[in-house]
């Protein structure tokens, strides 16, 4: 704990000390950029302006959640959800689709930046991050890319050594709610790599919906490392006497340390059968529901 407030202490006094004008975040709602939004509030306070972007990628109820749990901090809530649906039209390639969010990101937030004319930039990233990118494994969109054309007199990382275990400790000491502190990982890119192929609105309605039911059976009762849905294309089924071109949903349950590696989570088949009834049944046009056993690796967790 003592480790934990020095480390608080220290990383205000540097923000302090570094940033001399307007700063912005883009706050994702993830405990990264929680944690970094909260140590810059309290070092420069009201001329921290967090900037949350809701790209319509999202999980069900997270763009609400975000605003009221950062209702003190002068929130900006960017829309930008047709923006974010037009850079993805047509994009097939799992690697372009993760370019083309991080594009569609890098615009709205530097249109938000300009307005505001926000001399810092303050980021999140962590430890992992930088490896991962640095290691060519996977163009982590929220790493590198933010400052690209807007000349930022600054760039502020406080988290850049941190583990995700420390940050969320981190998380925990700044009394953080625990739907963040204890959150768990949810991709930059969101729900683009859980949909294979074309990302449309349609396919983002049903893996959403989806997903909030395998977080409700599986979250609090069985606390996986990570659990969600993905969709996979269609196949054939019935419903009622008709035959039907439905999409076909996957689970995905792992239990993991730090995501490097992971392996499916033994699951009850009660549990199982609950989960594919109350997807085949919710949600209309969902015919198939499938269970990933499959470890990292040879697997990644998300589906791109
Ligand atoms: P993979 O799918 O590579 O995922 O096994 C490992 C962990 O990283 C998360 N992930 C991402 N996080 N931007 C992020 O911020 C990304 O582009 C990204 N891709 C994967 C994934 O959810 C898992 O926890």
């Amino acid at each position: 704990m003592v480790k934990v407030d020095k480390f608080i202490h220290e990383s205000i006094e540097k923000i302090k000390k570094n940033v001399k004008g307007r700063a912005i975040i883009a706050l994702s709602g993830g405990v990264d950029s929680s944690v970094c939004a909260v140590l810059a509030h309290r070092a420069i306070g009201e001329m921290l302006t967090p900037i949350y972007i809701d790209t319509g990628l999202m999980r069900k109820g997270e763009t609400e959640r975000i605003k009221k749990i950062f209702s003190d901090m002068n929130l900006q809530v960017v829309d930008g959800k047709e923006n974010f649906l037009r850079a993805l039209k047509g994009q097939t390639d799992p690697e372009k689709k993760r370019k083309a969010v991080g594009e569609a990101f890098i615009r709205e937030f530097e249109k938000e930046a300009r307005k505001l004319g926000a001399r810092y930039l303050i980021q999140g990233t962590i430890y992992p991050d930088r490896i991962e990118s640095e290691g060519g494994i996977k163009s982590h969109h929220n790493v590198g890319g933010l400052p690209s054309v807007i000349d930022f007199e600054g760039i502020v990382e406080p988290l850049a050594d941190l583990y995700k275990d420390e940050v969320r400790e981190v998380a925990r000491a700044l009394g953080l709610p625990r739907e963040i502190s204890d959150r768990m990982p949810f991709p930059g890119p969101g729900l683009s790599v859980r949909i294979i192929g074309e990302v449309t609105e349609e396919k983002l309605d049903v893996v959403r919906a989806a997903n909030a039911i395998v977080e409700e059976e599986l979250l609090e009762q069985f606390g996986p490392w990570q659990t969600f849905a993905a969709l996979i294309e269609k196949g054939t089924g019935v419903k009622g006497d008709i035959r039907v071109h439905g999409w076909i949903i996957a689970v995905r349950a792992v239990s993991s340390r730090d995501g490097m590696t992971a392996e499916a989570m033994e699951l009850p088949w009660d549990t199982l059968r609950k989960i594919e009834s109350r997807i085949t049944s919710e949600i209309p046009n969902v015919s198939r529901v499938l269970y990933d056993l499959t470890p990292k690796p040879p697997a990644t967790i998300e589906f791109e």
